[in-house]
C-alpha cells in the first residue's frame, strides 16, 4: 500500500480506537488523524490529535477538506444502552445523525468510511447472527445504531460497516469493559451478579483493530461481523476470567437478565458469526481463553511501564 495514506479515526478515546491506533502505529507508516470531543494527548509526527465537537458539522467538513483522509474510521457512539433509552435525542444525534453526516462528507472528499456498529441491531431471539440476518432492534441504542449503519450503507460514499459485540481488551484509566468490571470487583473482594442468559461471542479489541487494518488493505466494502471464537453467556465469560486471572469464582453469582430490571431490553441469544471475516480477511479470531491470556500479558507489561 502507498506510503502517505491518511487515516482519520473518530472517537479517539474509545476502546476500539485505542487498539486501532496502537496497531496502525506499530504495523504501518500511515498518517493518523485522531478526533475526540476532548483532547487528552499531545500530537506526534505520526499522530495528530484534534478536538472537534460532534455537533459542529461545518468544522468536520472544513477539517476533512483540509486533511483529505483516504479512510475515515468512526468508533464514536453513545454506547451506554440504558442512557440511550433515557436520552433518546442524544442517542439519535450521536449514533444516527452523526453517521449520516459523516457519510455525506466522505462522499464529498471521496474517502472510504468504516463505521462501527453492534449486534444490538438484532433482537436476540436466535443468534448467533450472520450478515444476511434481518435486524430487529429491541432497544433505542439498537435502533439508533441501525439507523446509523443504514445511513452509511445507503450513502454513495465507499463504506464498510463492522458489527461487533462484548468488546474487551487493554484499557486505560478512563475506559471500562466487562473484563475490567470483573477484575475490579474481585480486587475489591466484592460479590457481583452476572447474567447467565445473555449469549454472545466476546471480541478482543486487538482482533477488531486487525480487521479494520485488513479492510483498509483489501479495500473491502459492505457489512462484516467481527466476533471472537467462543460463544458463551456472561457468567461463563466471568468464570473464564476467574480461571485465567486466578480469581475467587464464588464472587460471581449467576442471575437472570429480567431480575436486573434494567431500563433497556437486552438481546439474549445473540453473537455474530465471523465466517465471512475469517475467510475474506484471513483472520483467526481469538477464543476467550486466548484473548484473556493475551490481555493478562499486556496488563503485566503495562504495569511494568
Ligand atoms: N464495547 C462494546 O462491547 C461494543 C459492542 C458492540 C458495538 N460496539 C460499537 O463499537 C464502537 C466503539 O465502542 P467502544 O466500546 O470502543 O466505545 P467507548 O469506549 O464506549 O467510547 C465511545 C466514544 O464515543 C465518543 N462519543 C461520541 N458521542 C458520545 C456520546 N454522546 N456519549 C459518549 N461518548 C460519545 C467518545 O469519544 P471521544 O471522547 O474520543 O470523543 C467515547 O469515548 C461504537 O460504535 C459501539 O457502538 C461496542
Amino acid at each position: 500500500m502507498e506510503f502517505d495514506v491518511n487515516i482519520a479515526i473518530i472517537g479517539g478515546n474509545s476502546k476500539i480506537a485505542s487498539a486501532i491506533i496502537s496497531l496502525l502505529t506499530k504495523e504501518t507508516t500511515w498518517n493518523l488523524y485522531v478526533y475526540s470531543m476532548t483532547l487528552h494527548q499531545v500530537s506526534t509526527e505520526r499522530i495528530q490529535y484534534k478536538a472537534i465537537p460532534y455537533a459542529e458539522l461545518k468544522s468536520w467538513k472544513e477539517e476533512f477538506l483540509s486533511v483529505r483522509p483516504d479512510y475515515i474510521i468512526n468508533t464514536a457512539a453513545m454506547t451506554n444502552v440504558d442512557a440511550c433509552e433515557d436520552r433518546k435525542q442524544d442517542a439519535w444525534i450521536a449514533n444516527a445523525l452523526f453517521a449520516e453526516q459523516l457519510s455525506r462528507i466522505a462522499l464529498i472528499i471521496e474517502a472510504h468510511l468504516i463505521h462501527f456498529s453492534t449486534d444490538y441491531v438484532f433482537d436476540g431471539a436466535k443468534g448467533p447472527y450472520s450478515e444476511h440476518d434481518q435486524p430487529r432492534p429491541i432497544s433505542y441504542y439498537g435502533k439508533s445504531k441501525l439507523a446509523g449503519e443504514n445511513a452509511v450503507l445507503k450513502s454513495h460514499a465507499k463504506n464498510t460497516v463492522i458489527r461487533t459485540n462484548v468488546v474487551y481488551g487493554l484499557t486505560n484509566d478512563k475506559q471500562q469493559d466487562f473484563v475490567k468490571w470483573v477484575l475490579d470487583s474481585a480486587d475489591a473482594e466484592k460479590q457481583i451478579n452476572v447474567v447467565d442468559d445473555q449469549y454472545s461471542n466476546p471480541t478482543l479489541t486487538d482482533d477488531l483493530a486487525l480487521a479494520a487494518k485488513r479492510i483498509i488493505e483489501k479495500k473491502r466494502c459492505g457489512i462484516y461481523h467481527i466476533g471472537g471464537n467462543t460463544q458463551c453467556n456472561r457468567h461463563e465469560f466471568a468464570m473464564e476470567i476467574a480461571k485465567v486471572f486466578h480469581l475467587d469464582e464464588s464472587l460471581f453469582i449467576p442471575i437472570k437478565t429480567k431480575d436486573l430490571h434494567q431500563t433497556a431490553q437486552r438481546p439474549l441469544i445473540s453473537g455474530l458469526i465471523n465466517l465471512k471475516a475469517h475467510t475474506d480477511l484471513g483472520i483467526s479470531f481469538s477464543t476467550i481463553t486466548e484473548g484473556l491470556v493475551r490481555l493478562r500479558h499486556q496488563m503485566h507489561v503495562q504495569n511494568q511501564e
